[in-house]
């Protein structure tokens, strides 16, 4: 079966229903499928407002968002969405087992699905020493976790629906450079094409583009080679 999962931006411009500024001017860019794409800015670039774009959260104003090469606003929203694993900034976890958080988003999902989503996740180990394992109650009426464990958790939450496209929203911040390089390989392992939001220099290492983004602009792409070549901030965000 071909890879499925491209991800294209053409002339993208948004802004929210309730204002009139853009929050995302002129962005293009494109992910073919199975690719690893970081996506670097300050805080209030438009990281966030670019993802939403992806599975509809919001339209496009202006230019288009195309999923294997269909303009996504003509894609009925549940075929558009199965297919993508979206892990937002605000990581939402439950009262409930650690097995049904997992399977929040594919409720049939088998205890082997679970568990190997959890092993991809990096979090199965964490889980098994658990007082209950998988069966743990977690949130406000069961064990507290870590920021980082609760990040893992919800990325498994993501990929048990075994997505085309995962977006991960700034969701390895708490992970130490270990752990989360060995997230991603496996990540890279499932070949989806990844949308990666980071702070962190380190987890743009395995991405094939990276995206530089201020104030809603698009101020530089390219590989970690092309960008320490060309772009001065980029040069500046490595040595810092
Ligand atoms: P960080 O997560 O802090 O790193 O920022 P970001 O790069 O993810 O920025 P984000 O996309 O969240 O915001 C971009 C701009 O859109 C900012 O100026 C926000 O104030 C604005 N914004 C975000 N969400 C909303 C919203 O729901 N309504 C309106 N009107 N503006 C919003
Ligand atoms: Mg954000």
């Amino acid at each position: 079966r071909p890879l499925k999962g491209a991800v294209e931006f053409r002339q993208v411009g948004f802004r929210y229903p309730d204002s009139d500024v853009n929050v995302l001017s002129d962005i293009s860019f494109s992910a073919r499928a199975g690719e690893t794409l970081a996506i670097m800015g300050s805080t209030g670039s438009g990281k966030t407002s670019l993802l939403g774009l992806i599975p509809r959260l919001y339209e496009a104003d202006e230019g288009a968002v195309l999923v294997d090469g269909i303009d996504n606003r003509k894609m009925e929203l549940e075929t558009l969405r199965r297919q993508i694993g979206y892990v937002p900034q605000e990581i939402m976890l439950f009262s409930g087992t650690v097995a049904e958080n997992i399977s929040w988003g594919k409720r049939d999902a088998s205890l082997d699905e679970i568990k190997d989503a959890a092993k991809r996740a990096q979090i199965h180990e964490t889980i098994m020493k658990l007082p209950l394992q998988y069966d743990t109650v977690i949130g406000q009426k069961g064990v507290n976790l870590s920021g980082g464990q609760k990040q893992r958790l919800s990325i498994a939450r993501a990929l048990v629906r075994k997505p085309a496209i995962l977006l991960l929203d700034d969701c390895t911040s708490a992970l130490d450079v270990r752990t989360e390089s060995a997230l991603l390989a496996e990540l890279k392992d499932l070949s989806c094409t990844i949308l990666l939001v980071t702070q962190k220099i380190s987890s743009t290492a395995n991405a094939d583009t990276i995206l530089l983004m201020d104030d809603g602009r698009l101020l530089a792409s390219g590989s970690h080679h092309e960008l320490m070549q060309n772009s001065l901030l980029y040069q500046r965000i490595y040595e810092s």
